[in-house]
């Protein structure tokens, strides 16, 4: 099934009828999303008619700044199911997990487990503070879960786990994984960027101690991001930075560390950022998280049978019968120079979509043996879209 009013939705989204861009077929929304009206809306209104800084000033503006920054944060956390003051703002997903894995107090004396599907983002803050081990990725895009579960025997402090890989859209079953985790006695934090997206409720759904997502990959802002954590589990968390807005009191020898989640919101935010990010949760649920869910998995459905289809694409990790979002990566056989062929997807067919290690290094090279080239889909995209940019990508492949 695919969104019953999609015409309407993809009149929400100006980058879609821009004459200068146009008629793109736009198919990198795992890197960064198209953003509709409403958010630029939400976005520009701040500026336009605001501009203060939140929780500073008490005249007219300051005060209208922090209830719209506060209202966003709300918005969110009823998105995720979660508490108000769980939702700490951040810049990125990347920020959320350094946040975690360098707030922790860590040392090399600390087992961290993580999984070869990690974008590189849920790999190297643990590898900065901690002894990392990984579970591999079997070549059907699954997670060895039995390797999993003999690293669980050992005892790990903490568990980093993805949702869903930027690479494979594949979605390993992280509700079970996290709580065979936590019985595990570890610390369970979840990259929810590729998850969050498409589902909501995350953070009530999945049980994790942390999830960590960005507003760019799912219609909002770019540079805001959230760090959701359980009120117990923020509050072991040691703030990475702090100076203006995460103190109540400070004198010549003493500081008073703000609460839960202030206390990690250092500097002046991204007020508007946020506040589009509030807009952009409210344009989802308007569309409908079920109805969102549906057309990512009709998507992801028709990329993997079309991409399976071709006889010289190789779909990395494409075992049809796994649950996944609408991303899919593919090698082309006999052609190494991936890039050439996204610029001429791009220049000659108005097809929008990414090439490279995507990130997730290990992961790409282990399935791949060198870069991919990935089409992921999001609530915007038609089925017709995915046919003109599998025609497109065959002609490519057949001249080359
Ligand atoms: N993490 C983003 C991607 O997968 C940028 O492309």
């Amino acid at each position: 099934m695919t969104l019953p009013d999609l015409e309407h939705v993809r009149a929400d989204f100006p980058a879609l009828r821009d004459p200068d861009a146009g008629p793109i077929v736009y198919l990198d929304s795992a890197a960064s999303t198209l953003r509709p009206e409403q958010v630029i809306d939400a976005v520009a209104d701040y500026y336009r008619g605001n501009g203060a800084n939140i929780h500073r000033g008490k005249h007219y503006l300051s005060e209208l700044a922090s209830d719209r920054y506060e209202n966003a944060r709300l918005s969110v956390a009823e998105f995720l199911g979660a508490r108000a003051a769980e939702v700490v703002f951040v810049r990125n997903t990347t920020e959320a997990l350094n946040l975690v894995a360098g707030g922790l107090g860590l040392t090399p004396a600390d087992s961290v487990v993580t999984t070869l599907d990690a974008h590189h983002s849920n790999l190297l803050p643990w590898r900065a503070h901690a002894s990392v081990r990984t579970v591999p990725v079997l070549p059907s895009g699954e997670v060895d879960l039995d390797a999993y579960e003999r690293e669980l025997r050992r005892e790990p402090r903490v568990v980093a786990l993805t949702a869903c890989s930027n690479v494979t859209g594949v979605r390993p079953p992280v509700e079970r994984m996290v709580k065979q985790a936590r019985d595990a006695g570890a610390l369970v934090v979840v990259d929810a960027a590729q998850y969050v997206p498409h589902r909501g409720n995350a953070f009530r759904d999945l049980g994790a101690d942390f999830i960590a997502f960005s507003a760019h990959k799912m219609c909002g802002p770019a540079g805001v991001g959230v760090l959701c954590g359980r009120l117990e589990a923020l509050e072991q968390l040691r703030p990475t930075a702090i100076g203006g807005g995460t103190v109540d009191w400070v004198s010549l020898d003493e500081t008073r560390i703000r609460r839960v989640p202030h206390r990690f919101e250092y500097g002046t935010p991204d007020i508007a950022g946020v506040i589009g990010l509030g807009a952009t949760v409210d344009y989802l649920e308007g569309v409908g998280l079920g109805e969102l869910a549906a057309h990512d998995s009709a998507l992801a459905r028709m990329l993997l049978d079309a991409c399976a289809a071709s006889p010289r694409l190789t779909v990395i990790g494409g075992d049809a019968s796994l649950d996944r979002s609408a991303i899919v990566s593919v090698a082309i056989e006999g052609v190494a120079r991936l890039e050439h062929v996204a610029r001429a997807l791009s220049d000659s067919y108005g097809v929008m979509c990414r090439s490279g290690h995507l990130c997730a290094q290990p992961l790409v090279d282990h399935l791949a043996g060198g870069p991919v080239l990935r089409l992921s889909a999001y609530l915007y995209n038609t089925p017709t879209e995915i046919e003109t940019a599998l025609d497109a990508l065959e002609e490519i492949v057949r001249a080359l």
